[in-house]
Protein backbone atom coordinates (compact mmCIF):
# COMPACT_ATOMS: atom_id res chain seq x y z
CA UNK A 1 0.00 0.00 0.00
CA UNK A 2 1.29 3.15 -1.08
CA UNK A 3 2.33 5.61 2.22
CA UNK A 4 0.39 8.35 2.85
CA UNK A 5 1.27 11.97 3.66
CA UNK A 6 2.29 11.66 7.49
CA UNK A 7 0.03 14.78 8.17
CA UNK A 8 -3.00 13.41 6.48
CA UNK A 9 -2.11 9.80 7.76
CA UNK A 10 -2.31 10.88 11.47
CA UNK A 11 -5.57 12.64 11.55
CA UNK A 12 -8.04 9.97 9.60
CA UNK A 13 -10.94 9.72 11.42
CA UNK A 14 -12.92 6.54 9.77
CA UNK A 15 -16.28 5.91 10.61
CA UNK A 16 -15.22 2.87 13.15
CA UNK A 17 -13.26 4.93 15.05
CA UNK A 18 -16.02 7.14 15.26
CA UNK A 19 -18.62 4.79 16.22
CA UNK A 20 -16.36 2.93 18.88
CA UNK A 21 -15.85 6.56 20.27
CA UNK A 22 -19.70 7.68 20.45
CA UNK A 23 -20.39 3.98 21.93
CA UNK A 24 -17.76 4.59 24.77
CA UNK A 25 -19.42 8.53 25.17
CA UNK A 26 -22.80 7.54 26.03
CA UNK A 27 -21.12 6.58 29.42
CA UNK A 28 -19.75 9.93 30.01
CA UNK A 29 -23.69 11.14 28.96
CA UNK A 30 -24.83 9.06 32.14
CA UNK A 31 -22.54 10.39 34.64
CA UNK A 32 -23.48 14.02 33.50
CA UNK A 33 -27.15 12.97 33.64
CA UNK A 34 -26.55 11.53 36.32
CA UNK A 35 -25.07 14.69 38.24
CA UNK A 36 -27.70 16.67 36.91
CA UNK A 37 -30.90 14.63 37.11
CA UNK A 38 -30.89 14.93 41.23
CA UNK A 39 -31.45 19.04 41.17
CA UNK A 40 -34.90 20.39 39.75
CA UNK A 41 -37.45 17.36 40.96
CA UNK A 42 -35.44 17.69 44.86
CA UNK A 43 -38.77 19.47 46.68
CA UNK A 44 -40.42 16.48 44.92
CA UNK A 45 -38.27 14.26 46.46
CA UNK A 46 -37.73 15.55 49.97
CA UNK A 47 -41.90 15.51 49.86
CA UNK A 48 -41.43 11.57 48.91
CA UNK A 49 -39.39 11.22 51.92
CA UNK A 50 -41.43 13.03 54.43
CA UNK A 51 -44.80 10.98 53.06
CA UNK A 52 -43.30 7.62 53.00
CA UNK A 53 -41.78 7.59 56.33
CA UNK A 54 -45.33 9.46 57.87
CA UNK A 55 -47.49 6.13 55.50
CA UNK A 56 -44.72 3.76 57.53
CA UNK A 57 -44.30 5.42 60.77
CA UNK A 58 -48.01 7.24 61.39
CA UNK A 59 -45.46 10.45 61.76
CA UNK A 60 -43.96 12.44 59.03
CA UNK A 61 -40.03 13.36 59.36
CA UNK A 62 -39.34 16.85 60.56
CA UNK A 63 -37.75 19.21 57.71
CA UNK A 64 -34.45 19.17 59.52
CA UNK A 65 -33.88 15.11 59.39
CA UNK A 66 -35.40 15.19 55.62
CA UNK A 67 -32.59 17.94 54.68
CA UNK A 68 -30.05 15.60 56.53
CA UNK A 69 -31.16 12.55 54.48
CA UNK A 70 -31.25 14.41 51.49
CA UNK A 71 -27.71 16.05 51.83
CA UNK A 72 -26.55 12.03 52.60
CA UNK A 73 -28.96 11.01 49.11
CA UNK A 74 -26.22 13.84 47.46
CA UNK A 75 -23.46 12.11 49.08
CA UNK A 76 -23.54 9.17 48.36
CA UNK A 77 -23.32 9.62 44.49
CA UNK A 78 -19.66 10.87 45.09
CA UNK A 79 -18.32 8.48 47.88
CA UNK A 80 -20.13 5.56 45.47
CA UNK A 81 -17.99 7.80 42.23
CA UNK A 82 -15.20 7.29 45.14
CA UNK A 83 -15.21 3.69 45.33
CA UNK A 84 -16.28 3.07 41.48
CA UNK A 85 -13.07 5.21 40.09
CA UNK A 86 -10.76 2.88 42.35
CA UNK A 87 -12.32 0.06 40.59
CA UNK A 88 -11.55 1.08 37.48
CA UNK A 89 -7.47 -0.23 37.67
CA UNK A 90 -8.03 -4.16 38.94
CA UNK A 91 -11.51 -4.50 36.47
CA UNK A 92 -9.83 -2.81 32.87
CA UNK A 93 -6.51 -4.93 34.11
CA UNK A 94 -8.42 -8.11 33.99
CA UNK A 95 -11.13 -7.79 31.83
CA UNK A 96 -9.85 -4.97 29.15
CA UNK A 97 -11.48 -2.04 27.80
CA UNK A 98 -14.25 -3.16 26.20
CA UNK A 99 -16.11 -5.64 28.39
CA UNK A 100 -15.48 -3.73 31.47
CA UNK A 101 -18.05 -1.32 29.74
CA UNK A 102 -20.51 -3.71 29.52
CA UNK A 103 -20.10 -4.91 33.08
CA UNK A 104 -20.47 -1.69 34.66
CA UNK A 105 -23.41 -0.98 32.40
CA UNK A 106 -25.35 -3.94 35.08
CA UNK A 107 -24.54 -1.59 37.77
CA UNK A 108 -26.78 1.00 35.87
CA UNK A 109 -30.00 -1.27 35.52
CA UNK A 110 -29.51 -1.99 39.20
CA UNK A 111 -28.98 1.88 40.56
CA UNK A 112 -31.85 2.66 37.75
CA UNK A 113 -34.26 0.38 38.68
CA UNK A 114 -33.91 0.80 42.74
CA UNK A 115 -34.40 4.33 41.94
CA UNK A 116 -38.02 3.68 39.64
CA UNK A 117 -39.01 1.47 41.90
CA UNK A 118 -38.63 3.52 45.00
CA UNK A 119 -41.75 5.40 44.86
CA UNK A 120 -44.19 2.60 44.10
CA UNK A 121 -42.31 0.99 47.07
CA UNK A 122 -42.83 3.82 49.26
CA UNK A 123 -38.56 3.56 50.67
CA UNK A 124 -36.89 6.24 50.43
CA UNK A 125 -34.18 3.87 51.37
CA UNK A 126 -34.26 2.32 47.63
CA UNK A 127 -33.58 5.83 46.21
CA UNK A 128 -30.35 6.38 48.63
CA UNK A 129 -29.19 2.80 47.56
CA UNK A 130 -29.59 3.40 43.86
CA UNK A 131 -28.01 6.72 44.08
CA UNK A 132 -24.97 4.89 45.84
CA UNK A 133 -24.87 2.22 43.13
CA UNK A 134 -25.10 4.71 40.43
CA UNK A 135 -22.47 6.65 41.89
CA UNK A 136 -19.88 3.59 41.79
CA UNK A 137 -21.14 3.50 37.95
CA UNK A 138 -20.48 6.75 37.60
CA UNK A 139 -16.98 7.03 38.89
CA UNK A 140 -15.79 3.85 37.22
CA UNK A 141 -17.04 5.05 33.54
CA UNK A 142 -15.21 8.75 34.84
CA UNK A 143 -11.71 6.25 34.19
CA UNK A 144 -13.19 3.95 31.45
CA UNK A 145 -14.13 6.70 28.53
CA UNK A 146 -11.49 8.45 28.88
CA UNK A 147 -8.90 5.67 28.62
CA UNK A 148 -10.58 4.01 25.86
CA UNK A 149 -10.80 7.02 23.90
CA UNK A 150 -7.13 7.60 24.54
CA UNK A 151 -5.87 4.75 23.20
CA UNK A 152 -8.10 4.60 20.39
CA UNK A 153 -7.36 7.89 18.73
CA UNK A 154 -4.68 9.07 16.68
CA UNK A 155 -2.12 10.55 18.19
CA UNK A 156 -2.52 13.65 16.88
CA UNK A 157 -6.11 13.78 17.72
CA UNK A 158 -5.89 12.36 21.41
CA UNK A 159 -6.78 15.55 23.00
CA UNK A 160 -10.17 16.67 20.93
CA UNK A 161 -11.43 12.58 21.49
CA UNK A 162 -10.28 13.32 25.34
CA UNK A 163 -12.53 16.62 25.04
CA UNK A 164 -15.27 14.54 23.99
CA UNK A 165 -15.85 13.14 27.23
CA UNK A 166 -16.63 16.37 28.84
CA UNK A 167 -18.91 17.43 26.03
CA UNK A 168 -20.39 14.04 26.95
CA UNK A 169 -20.97 15.20 30.51
CA UNK A 170 -22.31 18.84 29.77
CA UNK A 171 -24.69 17.42 27.36
CA UNK A 172 -26.11 14.82 30.44
CA UNK A 173 -26.22 17.63 32.74
CA UNK A 174 -28.38 19.92 29.79
CA UNK A 175 -30.25 16.93 29.17
CA UNK A 176 -30.82 16.32 32.51
CA UNK A 177 -32.14 20.10 33.54
CA UNK A 178 -34.49 20.07 31.07
CA UNK A 179 -36.74 16.36 31.46
CA UNK A 180 -36.04 17.64 34.74
CA UNK A 181 -38.51 20.59 34.30
CA UNK A 182 -42.13 20.04 35.65
CA UNK A 183 -43.96 19.93 32.91
CA UNK A 184 -41.64 16.98 32.06
CA UNK A 185 -40.37 14.28 33.69
CA UNK A 186 -39.80 16.45 37.30
CA UNK A 187 -43.25 16.13 38.43
CA UNK A 188 -44.88 14.72 41.51
CA UNK A 189 -46.02 11.73 39.93
CA UNK A 190 -42.86 11.49 37.37
CA UNK A 191 -39.41 11.63 39.20
CA UNK A 192 -39.04 8.28 39.52
CA UNK A 193 -39.08 7.59 36.15
CA UNK A 194 -36.64 10.60 35.26
CA UNK A 195 -34.04 9.00 37.90
CA UNK A 196 -34.68 5.45 36.18
CA UNK A 197 -34.01 7.25 32.70
CA UNK A 198 -30.37 6.39 33.02
CA UNK A 199 -31.39 2.43 32.58
CA UNK A 200 -32.04 3.23 28.84
CA UNK A 201 -28.38 4.44 27.67
CA UNK A 202 -26.89 1.37 29.56
CA UNK A 203 -28.96 -0.93 27.42
CA UNK A 204 -28.58 0.97 24.07
CA UNK A 205 -24.37 1.05 25.05
CA UNK A 206 -24.12 -2.51 26.04
CA UNK A 207 -25.39 -3.51 22.75
CA UNK A 208 -23.69 -0.78 20.94
CA UNK A 209 -20.61 -2.66 22.86
CA UNK A 210 -20.82 -5.58 20.96
CA UNK A 211 -19.78 -4.27 17.92
CA UNK A 212 -17.16 -2.10 19.46
CA UNK A 213 -13.42 -2.93 18.78
CA UNK A 214 -11.42 -3.78 22.16
CA UNK A 215 -8.31 -1.38 22.73
CA UNK A 216 -5.59 -2.31 20.37
CA UNK A 217 -2.99 -1.50 22.96
CA UNK A 218 -4.61 -3.67 25.36
CA UNK A 219 -4.93 -6.29 22.84
CA UNK A 220 -1.33 -6.08 22.38
CA UNK A 221 0.63 -4.78 25.34
CA UNK A 222 -1.55 -6.80 27.39
CA UNK A 223 -2.55 -9.52 25.84
CA UNK A 224 0.33 -10.22 23.32
CA UNK A 225 -2.54 -10.48 20.49
CA UNK A 226 -0.37 -8.88 17.89
CA UNK A 227 -2.16 -9.91 15.25
CA UNK A 228 -6.13 -8.98 16.38
CA UNK A 229 -4.29 -5.77 17.61
CA UNK A 230 -3.16 -5.04 14.14
CA UNK A 231 -6.89 -6.17 12.50
CA UNK A 232 -8.40 -3.23 14.72
CA UNK A 233 -5.96 -0.57 14.19
CA UNK A 234 -6.28 -1.35 10.45
CA UNK A 235 -10.03 -0.71 10.73
CA UNK A 236 -9.90 1.85 13.02
CA UNK A 237 -7.31 3.99 11.04
CA UNK A 238 -8.96 2.87 7.45
CA UNK A 239 -5.49 2.58 6.17
CA UNK A 240 -2.97 -0.63 6.67
CA UNK A 241 -0.10 1.68 6.89
CA UNK A 242 0.01 1.48 11.02
CA UNK A 243 3.52 -0.24 11.52
CA UNK A 244 4.72 2.84 13.40
CA UNK A 245 1.22 2.84 15.79
CA UNK A 246 2.31 -1.16 16.40
CA UNK A 247 5.95 -0.51 16.52
CA UNK A 248 5.55 2.29 19.47
CA UNK A 249 3.24 -0.40 21.22
CA UNK A 250 6.14 -2.84 20.69
CA UNK A 251 8.36 -0.77 22.59
CA UNK A 252 5.96 -0.19 25.18
CA UNK A 253 5.33 -3.57 25.58
CA UNK A 254 8.97 -4.50 26.03
CA UNK A 255 8.78 -2.01 28.85
CA UNK A 256 5.87 -3.36 30.63
CA UNK A 257 7.36 -6.86 30.37
CA UNK A 258 10.12 -5.38 32.59
CA UNK A 259 8.31 -3.76 35.24
CA UNK A 260 6.48 -5.59 38.00
CA UNK A 261 2.79 -4.96 37.80
CA UNK A 262 2.22 -1.22 38.65
CA UNK A 263 0.14 -0.32 41.93
CA UNK A 264 -1.48 2.84 43.11
CA UNK A 265 1.18 2.50 45.83
CA UNK A 266 4.10 1.76 43.12
CA UNK A 267 2.60 5.26 41.72
CA UNK A 268 4.24 6.79 44.48
CA UNK A 269 7.39 5.58 45.34
CA UNK A 270 8.96 4.87 41.72
CA UNK A 271 10.93 8.20 41.31
CA UNK A 272 9.71 8.46 37.24
CA UNK A 273 5.97 7.92 38.59
CA UNK A 274 5.83 10.34 41.06
CA UNK A 275 5.87 13.64 39.15
CA UNK A 276 3.38 12.62 36.84
CA UNK A 277 0.84 11.31 39.17
CA UNK A 278 1.29 14.32 41.51
CA UNK A 279 0.52 16.50 38.05
CA UNK A 280 -2.53 14.07 37.32
CA UNK A 281 -3.76 14.61 41.13
CA UNK A 282 -3.46 18.31 40.96
CA UNK A 283 -5.05 19.11 38.00
CA UNK A 284 -7.78 16.78 39.10
CA UNK A 285 -8.03 18.59 42.48
CA UNK A 286 -7.97 21.88 40.54
CA UNK A 287 -11.26 20.66 38.15
CA UNK A 288 -13.01 20.56 41.55
CA UNK A 289 -11.79 23.28 43.85
CA UNK A 290 -12.08 25.55 40.68
CA UNK A 291 -15.58 25.94 42.63
CA UNK A 292 -17.38 24.92 39.24
CA UNK A 293 -19.77 22.80 41.42
CA UNK A 294 -21.03 25.74 43.67
CA UNK A 295 -21.33 27.67 41.11
CA UNK A 296 -23.91 25.55 39.33
CA UNK A 297 -25.48 25.20 42.54
CA UNK A 298 -25.88 28.53 43.23
CA UNK A 299 -27.11 29.95 40.06
CA UNK A 300 -30.13 29.60 40.47
CA UNK A 301 -30.59 31.75 43.37
CA UNK A 302 -28.83 34.30 41.81
CA UNK A 303 -30.91 34.27 39.34
CA UNK A 304 -33.78 34.87 41.55
CA UNK A 305 -32.26 38.10 42.76
CA UNK A 306 -31.38 39.29 38.88
CA UNK A 307 -35.58 39.38 38.96
CA UNK A 308 -35.55 36.72 36.69
CA UNK A 309 -38.84 35.29 36.52
CA UNK A 310 -38.33 31.67 35.48
CA UNK A 311 -35.20 31.24 36.62
CA UNK A 312 -34.75 27.43 36.00
CA UNK A 313 -34.75 28.51 32.52
CA UNK A 314 -31.58 31.13 32.75
CA UNK A 315 -30.11 27.89 34.65
CA UNK A 316 -30.46 26.09 31.71
CA UNK A 317 -28.79 28.97 29.99
CA UNK A 318 -25.90 27.78 31.80
CA UNK A 319 -26.30 24.33 30.96
CA UNK A 320 -26.45 25.82 27.20
CA UNK A 321 -22.52 27.84 27.67
CA UNK A 322 -21.31 25.12 29.33
CA UNK A 323 -21.77 22.52 26.04
CA UNK A 324 -21.42 25.65 23.96
CA UNK A 325 -17.71 26.68 25.39
CA UNK A 326 -16.96 22.46 25.56
CA UNK A 327 -17.22 22.35 22.11
CA UNK A 328 -15.08 25.40 21.44
CA UNK A 329 -12.25 23.36 23.84
CA UNK A 330 -12.39 20.40 21.17
CA UNK A 331 -11.47 22.64 18.73
CA UNK A 332 -8.68 24.31 20.02
CA UNK A 333 -6.86 21.79 22.30
CA UNK A 334 -5.23 20.21 19.00
CA UNK A 335 -4.26 24.06 18.25
CA UNK A 336 -3.25 25.69 21.29
CA UNK A 337 -2.37 22.75 23.64
CA UNK A 338 -3.43 21.38 27.06
CA UNK A 339 -1.31 23.56 29.12
CA UNK A 340 -2.50 26.77 27.63
CA UNK A 341 -6.04 26.08 27.52
CA UNK A 342 -5.67 24.95 31.26
CA UNK A 343 -4.04 28.27 31.86
CA UNK A 344 -6.41 30.51 30.52
CA UNK A 345 -9.41 28.77 31.96
CA UNK A 346 -7.82 28.81 35.61
CA UNK A 347 -6.98 32.71 34.68
CA UNK A 348 -10.59 33.56 33.28
CA UNK A 349 -12.60 31.78 36.58
CA UNK A 350 -10.09 33.51 38.60
CA UNK A 351 -10.84 36.79 37.62
CA UNK A 352 -14.59 35.91 37.41
CA UNK A 353 -14.58 34.46 40.91
CA UNK A 354 -13.31 37.84 42.08
CA UNK A 355 -16.74 39.56 40.23
CA UNK A 356 -18.32 37.14 41.48
CA UNK A 357 -17.11 38.17 45.11
CA UNK A 358 -18.02 42.08 44.54
CA UNK A 359 -21.02 41.27 43.41
CA UNK A 360 -21.79 38.61 46.35
CA UNK A 361 -20.83 41.50 48.52
CA UNK A 362 -23.33 44.30 47.04
CA UNK A 363 -26.65 41.39 46.95
CA UNK A 364 -25.44 40.20 50.60
CA UNK A 365 -25.07 42.99 52.14
CA UNK A 366 -28.52 43.56 53.38
CA UNK A 367 -28.57 40.24 55.06
CA UNK A 368 -25.69 39.77 57.60
CA UNK A 369 -28.00 38.77 60.28
CA UNK A 370 -28.12 34.50 60.18
CA UNK A 371 -31.01 33.05 62.04
CA UNK A 372 -30.44 30.62 64.87
CA UNK A 373 -31.20 27.17 63.17
CA UNK A 374 -31.01 23.37 64.85
CA UNK A 375 -30.16 22.48 61.19
CA UNK A 376 -26.72 23.21 59.73
CA UNK A 377 -27.69 23.35 55.90
CA UNK A 378 -30.63 25.27 56.75
CA UNK A 379 -28.91 28.51 58.27
CA UNK A 380 -27.61 29.69 54.18
CA UNK A 381 -31.11 28.92 52.94
CA UNK A 382 -32.31 31.32 55.44
CA UNK A 383 -29.50 33.83 54.32
CA UNK A 384 -29.98 33.43 50.89
CA UNK A 385 -34.00 33.94 51.12
CA UNK A 386 -33.50 37.29 53.02
CA UNK A 387 -31.41 38.21 50.50
CA UNK A 388 -33.47 37.68 47.91
CA UNK A 389 -36.73 39.34 50.07
CA UNK A 390 -34.40 42.37 50.73
CA UNK A 391 -33.51 42.42 46.64
CA UNK A 392 -37.07 42.36 45.49
CA UNK A 393 -38.09 44.94 47.91
CA UNK A 394 -35.38 47.58 46.86
CA UNK A 395 -35.47 46.23 42.74
CA UNK A 396 -37.01 49.89 41.93
CA UNK A 397 -34.47 51.19 43.08
CA UNK A 398 -32.09 50.27 39.39
CA UNK A 399 -28.62 49.49 41.82
CA UNK A 400 -29.82 46.27 42.62
CA UNK A 401 -30.22 44.70 38.79
CA UNK A 402 -26.85 46.16 37.38
CA UNK A 403 -25.08 44.19 40.48
CA UNK A 404 -26.98 41.12 39.57
CA UNK A 405 -26.68 40.86 35.86
CA UNK A 406 -22.52 41.78 36.50
CA UNK A 407 -23.16 38.68 38.54
CA UNK A 408 -25.00 36.32 36.22
CA UNK A 409 -22.12 37.46 33.57
CA UNK A 410 -19.49 36.51 35.80
CA UNK A 411 -21.24 33.06 36.25
CA UNK A 412 -21.64 33.04 32.72
CA UNK A 413 -17.39 33.83 32.05
CA UNK A 414 -16.57 31.34 35.08
CA UNK A 415 -18.28 28.57 33.50
CA UNK A 416 -16.82 29.50 29.97
CA UNK A 417 -13.81 29.90 31.24
CA UNK A 418 -13.92 26.19 33.12
CA UNK A 419 -14.98 24.70 30.07
CA UNK A 420 -12.06 25.59 28.31
CA UNK A 421 -9.57 23.76 30.09
CA UNK A 422 -10.37 22.57 33.82
CA UNK A 423 -13.30 21.19 32.29
CA UNK A 424 -12.35 18.60 29.91
CA UNK A 425 -8.33 18.40 30.52
CA UNK A 426 -7.98 16.69 33.99
CA UNK A 427 -9.91 13.91 32.54
CA UNK A 428 -7.45 12.46 30.10
CA UNK A 429 -4.28 13.62 31.54
CA UNK A 430 -3.76 10.83 34.15
CA UNK A 431 -4.12 8.66 30.25
CA UNK A 432 -1.73 11.01 28.51
CA UNK A 433 0.98 11.04 30.99
CA UNK A 434 1.28 7.28 31.55
CA UNK A 435 2.13 4.69 29.53
CA UNK A 436 0.12 1.23 29.14
CA UNK A 437 1.72 -0.53 32.33
CA UNK A 438 1.02 1.92 34.67
CA UNK A 439 -2.29 3.83 33.00
CA UNK A 440 -5.05 2.04 35.15
CA UNK A 441 -3.65 2.84 38.19
CA UNK A 442 -2.91 6.35 37.47
CA UNK A 443 -6.27 6.86 35.91
CA UNK A 444 -7.73 5.56 39.25
CA UNK A 445 -5.84 7.95 41.77
CA UNK A 446 -6.87 10.83 39.02
CA UNK A 447 -10.79 9.88 39.11
CA UNK A 448 -10.78 9.17 42.72
CA UNK A 449 -8.89 12.43 43.48
CA UNK A 450 -11.54 13.92 41.59
CA UNK A 451 -14.53 12.59 43.54
CA UNK A 452 -13.21 13.17 46.35
CA UNK A 453 -12.88 16.86 46.24
CA UNK A 454 -15.99 16.82 43.92
CA UNK A 455 -17.35 15.24 47.58
CA UNK A 456 -15.37 17.81 50.24
CA UNK A 457 -17.11 20.37 48.29
CA UNK A 458 -20.42 19.19 48.09
CA UNK A 459 -20.38 18.95 52.19
CA UNK A 460 -18.58 22.16 53.18
CA UNK A 461 -19.83 24.82 50.21
CA UNK A 462 -23.14 25.74 52.40
CA UNK A 463 -21.28 25.91 55.63
CA UNK A 464 -18.24 27.67 54.10
CA UNK A 465 -21.21 30.08 52.78
CA UNK A 466 -22.93 30.32 55.79
CA UNK A 467 -18.93 31.34 57.48
CA UNK A 468 -17.64 33.41 54.76
CA UNK A 469 -20.48 35.37 53.55
CA UNK A 470 -20.08 36.94 50.17
CA UNK A 471 -16.02 36.26 50.40
CA UNK A 472 -16.69 32.74 49.92
CA UNK A 473 -15.20 33.01 46.42
CA UNK A 474 -12.11 34.31 47.40
CA UNK A 475 -10.93 31.21 48.81
CA UNK A 476 -11.60 29.73 45.01
CA UNK A 477 -9.76 32.84 43.68
CA UNK A 478 -6.23 31.90 46.06
CA UNK A 479 -6.92 28.22 45.06
CA UNK A 480 -7.25 29.30 41.32
CA UNK A 481 -4.47 31.85 40.90
CA UNK A 482 -2.19 28.22 43.09
CA UNK A 483 -3.43 25.93 40.15
CA UNK A 484 -2.43 28.41 37.42
CA UNK A 485 1.31 28.68 39.19
CA UNK A 486 1.28 25.06 39.26
CA UNK A 487 0.22 24.80 35.73
CA UNK A 488 2.68 27.53 34.58
CA UNK A 489 5.80 25.64 36.53
CA UNK A 490 5.35 22.67 36.14
CA UNK A 491 2.55 20.77 33.66
CA UNK A 492 4.26 19.90 30.19
CA UNK A 493 2.95 20.22 26.65
CA UNK A 494 1.35 16.72 26.09
CA UNK A 495 0.02 17.28 22.79
CA UNK A 496 0.87 15.79 19.35
CA UNK A 497 3.25 13.60 21.50
CA UNK A 498 2.92 9.93 21.86
CA UNK A 499 2.52 7.57 25.19
CA UNK A 500 5.54 6.28 25.03
CA UNK A 501 7.44 9.68 24.01
CA UNK A 502 6.09 11.04 26.95
CA UNK A 503 6.53 8.19 29.80
CA UNK A 504 10.32 8.32 28.45
CA UNK A 505 10.29 12.18 29.10
CA UNK A 506 9.51 11.61 32.67
CA UNK A 507 12.12 8.88 32.86
CA UNK A 508 15.20 11.05 31.48
CA UNK A 509 14.21 13.64 33.59
CA UNK A 510 14.40 11.95 36.72
CA UNK A 511 17.54 10.67 35.36
CA UNK A 512 18.86 13.77 34.87
CA UNK A 513 18.54 14.82 38.29
CA UNK A 514 15.56 17.07 40.47
CA UNK A 515 14.49 19.43 38.52
CA UNK A 516 14.36 22.83 38.48
CA UNK A 517 10.97 25.29 38.49
CA UNK A 518 12.87 27.65 36.49
CA UNK A 519 13.89 25.28 33.54
CA UNK A 520 10.14 23.86 33.60
CA UNK A 521 9.03 27.50 32.99
CA UNK A 522 9.93 27.21 29.25
CA UNK A 523 7.98 24.28 28.78
CA UNK A 524 5.84 24.69 25.82
CA UNK A 525 7.15 28.05 24.93
CA UNK A 526 10.34 27.33 24.01
CA UNK A 527 11.26 25.58 20.83
CA UNK A 528 12.62 22.43 22.00
CA UNK A 529 11.92 18.70 20.54
CA UNK A 530 9.01 16.96 22.51
CA UNK A 531 11.03 14.73 24.43
CA UNK A 532 13.71 17.93 25.34
CA UNK A 533 10.71 19.64 26.57
CA UNK A 534 9.61 17.03 28.86
CA UNK A 535 12.66 15.76 30.07
CA UNK A 536 13.29 19.84 31.34
CA UNK A 537 10.40 19.19 33.88
C1 LIG B 1 -16.84 18.22 35.17
C2 LIG B 1 -16.87 17.93 36.65
C3 LIG B 1 -18.28 17.87 37.18
C4 LIG B 1 -19.00 19.13 36.81
C5 LIG B 1 -19.00 19.30 35.31
C6 LIG B 1 -19.65 20.60 34.90
O1 LIG B 1 -17.18 17.08 34.45
O2 LIG B 1 -16.21 16.72 36.93
O3 LIG B 1 -18.22 17.71 38.57
O4 LIG B 1 -20.32 19.09 37.30
O5 LIG B 1 -17.68 19.30 34.82
O6 LIG B 1 -19.64 20.76 33.52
Amino acid sequence: MEKMEDGKKRKQITRHLLFCVSTAVIGSLQFGYNTGVINAPYEKVQAFFKNASLERYGKAMDDCSVTVLWNFAVAVFSAGGMVGALGVSPLVNKFGRRKSMILCNTLALIGGGLMGLSGACRSYEMVILGRLVIGVFCGLYTGLTPMYVGELAPTALRGAFGTLHQLGTVIGILIAQILGLEELLGSQALWPLLLALTVLPAVLQSVLLLFCSESPRYLLINLQQEAEALKVLVRLRGHEDVEEDIQEMKDEAEKMAMETKVSVLELFRKSSYRQPIIIAIVMNLSQQLSGINAVFYYSTEIFISAGVTQPVFATIGVGIVNTLCTVISLFLVERAGRRTLQMIGLGGMAVCALIITVALKLVMDPCKQQTENPCGAAVVNEVLNNCNSTLAATANVGQTSVVSYLAILAIFGFVASFEVGPGPIPWFIATELFAQGARPAAVAVGGCTNWTANFLVGLSFRTLLGLCGPYVFIIFFILLVLFFLFTYFWVPETRGRTFEDIATGFEKAVASGPSQPSQTRGVGTLPLSPTEKVAMV
